[in-house]
């Protein structure tokens, strides 16, 4: 039996067309391309972008149980699955909860692991965001938003702080919205640098809200807003 192998791309999702686009689609494509005889699926782990798209674009995306149901449907049982989410947090746990529900019905599932899933992952996130910024220069500092969480696996966002500095970084920071480090910390040690011009980018795998408003935003609160408060020069 020559049976095709199906690949589940599993990612938060957004419902900012651009960010779909350039960030989860070509994700999705690489990875087709990567697999070129094989059958790509997408799913999203988040249920109110999922409605949200329905409502607004009459699109629709299927969550995790559907795109296995649609696996199903279709005779592939040799599943891989590659989820886009950065950290082991509750995204994925609940991924990951649906895929054991399915064991019985699938001959095989794979489940690939988050971007930052260990040290070795660590040091190819930042030897490909320096790789990115190789213009930066020691005055300057460049500081990423991740997103953070209070789930445990939040503690990836500190580790990837220190081994930034400890592989020679000491002026790249991370910062998060929603666990530590937070930019109070990133302020701190940025009080010390004293860097002629502070660099804000996303840590996400998609430039949505959090990266248009509470990092670049004009809002009082906004990470740009706060920093240039501070006396810093901030470019996004
Ligand atoms: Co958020």
């Amino acid at each position: 039996m020559n049976q095709k192998q199906g690949i589940l791309v599993v990612s938060f999702g957004t419902s900012y067309r651009e960010a779909f686009e350039k960030n989860i689609v070509s994700v999705e494509r690489e990875i087709q391309n990567a697999y070129p005889s094989a059958c790509v699926r997408r799913a999203f782990t988040s249920r109110m972008i999922i409605k949200k798209l329905a409502a607004r674009d009459q699109f629709h995306v299927d969550t995790v149980s559907e795109a296995l149901e649609g696996f199903l449907n279709d005779g592939c049982t040799e599943l891989l699955v590659q989820p886009t989410h950065i950290i082991n947090g509750n995204e994925n746990d609940s991924m990951l909860e649906t895929l054991c529900a399915y064991r019985s019905r699938f001959t095989n599932i794979r489940v690939g692991a988050p971007l930052l899933s260990g040290k070795e992952d660590c040091q190819q996130v930042i030897d490909a965001l320096t790789g990115h910024y190789d213009g930066l220069g020691s005055q300057n500092a460049l500081v990423f938003m991740g997103h953070g969480t209070t789930h445990h696996a939040d503690f990836a966002y500190p580790a990837l702080d220190y081994m930034c500095k400890a592989s020679g970084h000491a002026n790249i920071h991370i910062a998060t919205v929603e666990g530590y480090p937070t930019l109070e910390e990133v302020k701190a040690s940025l009080r010390i640098q004293k860097p002629k011009q502070v660099i804000l980018a996303p840590l996400m795998l998609v430039a949505g809200d959090h990266a248009a408003n509470d990092m670049a935003g004009d809002n009082d609160d906004s990470w740009k807003s706060q920093l240039e408060h501070e006396g810093f020069s901030v470019s996004c």
